[in-house]
């Protein structure tokens, strides 16, 4: 399925939850959100409704965000329900890892591919600021689990904030040449109330990779995955480093990509307030054939970039980035 400028949509990103066990300095105003009453969200068996009828419409990876989706009971089960469709070749999670160490063997025996998974820094105490109180440890120990029970290619995902030092730097390029990750540094986003201080900038992020002496970052047209990011590797390294810049040159060109949030509104561009309501639709008893209409007009409705940098962050946004899953 094509949009009006010959982009090719084949991939939904859902929210299961608003929620989240952390408050990304990022993602969410430190007074938290008015969180959605369980009626409001979504069921599963409405979330598969949907995922099965975009599956009939062109649609073959899904990415479960959240808030966080591993906060929300029964996500196993519904993975397993995604993968017994039988319609979608890659299932994927993006993650704040403080969970994932004792469900990562049940998420990928339900058929999960692969996760993503944030972390901003390795060092403890800004780690714990950042999030608003997680633990360390426990995302590290989800990303050694994740990797051991196969959920790859692992990603972690680190958004460009003034906290990242040098000391995460050189932690980034040591475990590259141990494990097969790729680490893609994120540039800020800034939507909502969020207060993050944006970091140095990806060119700054290059040259520091490069003094450490392993090597000069090469780009790479190995392609991992289906996302914004742009891949380079170094010599002996296993995994790989992806920059996502959303700010300095957007990808708008090549999305491939809607979203469905929480509370069931099929979104067609991360940085766009238009929404089409495809859950009162749904409670209203429509039919296979009229959720995919909703599908198509939200294809349609695709802009063909978004506004951000030359709104001078001025743009209003209606939603929190945790409200949409990023
Ligand atoms: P892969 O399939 O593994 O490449 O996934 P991904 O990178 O698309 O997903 P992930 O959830 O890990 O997102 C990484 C970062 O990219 C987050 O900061 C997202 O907010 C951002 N991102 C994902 N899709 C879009 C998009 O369509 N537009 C913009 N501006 N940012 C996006
Ligand atoms: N800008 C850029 N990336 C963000 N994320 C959350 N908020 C922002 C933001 N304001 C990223 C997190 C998470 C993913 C879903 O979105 O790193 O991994
Ligand atoms: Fe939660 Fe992820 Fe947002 Fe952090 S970025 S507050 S972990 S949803």
């Amino acid at each position: 399925m094509h949009d009006g400028h010959n982009r090719q949509i084949s991939y939904l990103r859902v929210s299961v939850t608003d929620r989240c066990n952390f408050r990304c300095v990022y993602c969410m105003p430190e007074q938290g959100v008015k969180l959605l009453r369980h009626t409001e969200i979504l069921s599963y068996e409405e979330l598969l409704r949907i995922i099965r009828v975009v599956s009939e419409h062109g649609v073959s990876k899904i990415r479960l965000t959240g808030g966080e989706p591993l906060v929300r009971r029964g996500i196993v089960g519904f993975i397993r329900n995604i993968a017994n469709l039988n319609a979608v070749t890659d299932i994927s999670l993006t993650t704040n890892g403080s969970l994932l160490a004792g469900m990562a063997a049940k998420l990928k025996e339900a058929g999960l591919n692969r996760v993503n998974i944030s972390l901003d820094t390795i060092e403890p105490d800004k780690f714990r600021k950042i999030t608003y109180g997680g633990n360390l440890a426990e995302t590290i120990n989800g990303i050694k689990v994740a990797l051991a029970v196969g959920l790859t290619p692992i990603k972690l995902n680190v958004v460009l904030t003034n906290i990242i030092t040098e000391h995460d730097l050189a932690y980034f390029v040591d475990l590259v040449h141990r494990e097969p990750i790729s680490i893609r540094f994120i540039e800020y986003m800034p939507i909502g109330e969020s207060q993050a201080c944006p970091g140095p900038g990806i060119e700054e992020i290059k040259d520091k990779i490069n003094s450490f002496g392993k090597g000069i970052l090469k780009p790479t047209l190995n392609i991992h995955g289906n996302g914004p990011a742009k891949y380079f590797y170094l010599p002996q390294a296993k995994g790989s480093f992806g920059f996502i810049t959303p700010i300095s040159e957007h990808f708008c060109g090549v999305c491939n990509r809607i979203r469905l949030t929480a509370d069931g509104k099929f979104k067609p561009c991360l940085l766009s307030n238009q929404e089409l309501d495809v859950k009162t639709a749904l409670r209203q008893g429509a039919s296979d054939i009229e959720i995919a209409e909703l599908f198509y007009q939200t294809i349609a409705d695709k802009p063909q970039g978004h506004t951000l940098a030359n709104a001078g962050g001025q743009a209003k946004f209606f939603r929190q980035m945790s409200q949409i899953g990023g």
